[in-house]
């Protein structure tokens, strides 16, 4: 496990695209796995730059995204297709019919999970998986207690999740109840894993999930087993890990 720290979140988001960027340009058909939230919205505009600037080319690349709500179709504002259209796929050149999320329309839940386990063989496996850290150590979907064994599945959100997402949705009713994710065993095939996290606000996640004990009740404690993990933080996230990393 690799800690690359960044002195704030343009930093950790220059240096994350870098590594993205090194990953496309040694393998331009490369399959990137991608995360929606707030702290990969820097490293996409990076992208995008570097994209306009002439530095790098999606037209070969294929992305498979971490998680979908279940119920929202591609252009409702909230789901997480519209979010990566919107930050990145809209905006570079990459070929639409190789982005791929879990199938939000498709009421057949079972079927959505097949599916999105197929094709994430059928393009070869994941060669970089981004991610992002939950307050509580979730990475996707995966809450605290999922068996690391999951592949992509399909959960009910708590009410606490319900209640917090309340506020981009006109009533409680509009909310989703349910999301697809990859699951554990899914993140942990990747070959390579990308985490990027900032802000004071997860220092106590990162010394628990990288410094901590490998438990279920911190899912994102599985990638200290995995043989090639990243982590670019900034300063703040890593406040409380300073004395036990470079
Ligand atoms: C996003 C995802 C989530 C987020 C996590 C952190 O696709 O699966 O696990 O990465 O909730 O979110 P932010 O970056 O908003 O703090």
């Amino acid at each position: 496990m690799k800690i690359v720290r960044a002195k704030d979140y343009n930093d950790m988001s220059r240096k994350a695209a870098n590594i993205v960027s090194a990953q496309m340009i040694m393998k331009p058909n490369c399959v990137l796995g991608l995360a929606t939230g707030s702290t990969p919205i820097g490293t996409y505009a990076q992208l995008v730059e570097w994209y306009r600037k002439g530095d790098l080319d999606f037209s070969e690349v294929t992305t498979v995204n971490l998680d979908e709500y279940k119920g929202l179709s591609k252009d409702d504002e909230q789901s997480y297709y519209y979010f990566m259209n919107d930050k990145l796929f809209s905006k570079v050149n990459i070929n639409l019919s190789r982005t791929f999320l879990p199938d939000g329309m498709e009421p057949d839940s079972d079927k959505v999970c097949r599916d999105y386990n197929k094709i994430i063989a059928d393009v070869g496996g994941v060669d970089l998986q981004l991610l992002g850290l939950g307050h509580n150590g979730h990475i996707g979907f995966n809450e605290p207690g999922m068996a690391f064994e999951a592949e992509t599945h399909c959960i009910n959100l708590t009410e606490s999740t319900m209640k917090a997402n309340q506020r981009f949705f006109s009533s409680m009713d509009d909310v989703p109840r349910q999301a697809y994710t990859m699951g554990i065993k899914t993140i942990m095939q990747a070959k390579k894993i990308l985490v990027v996290v900032n802000g004071a606000d997860k220092a106590a996640i990162v010394k628990e999930a990288f410094f901590g004990a490998i438990t279920p009740k911190v899912q994102a404690s599985v990638l200290q087993l995995h043989n090639d993990v990243t982590i670019v933080a900034d300063e703040a996230a890593l406040a409380e890990v300073t004395d036990l990393c470079p």
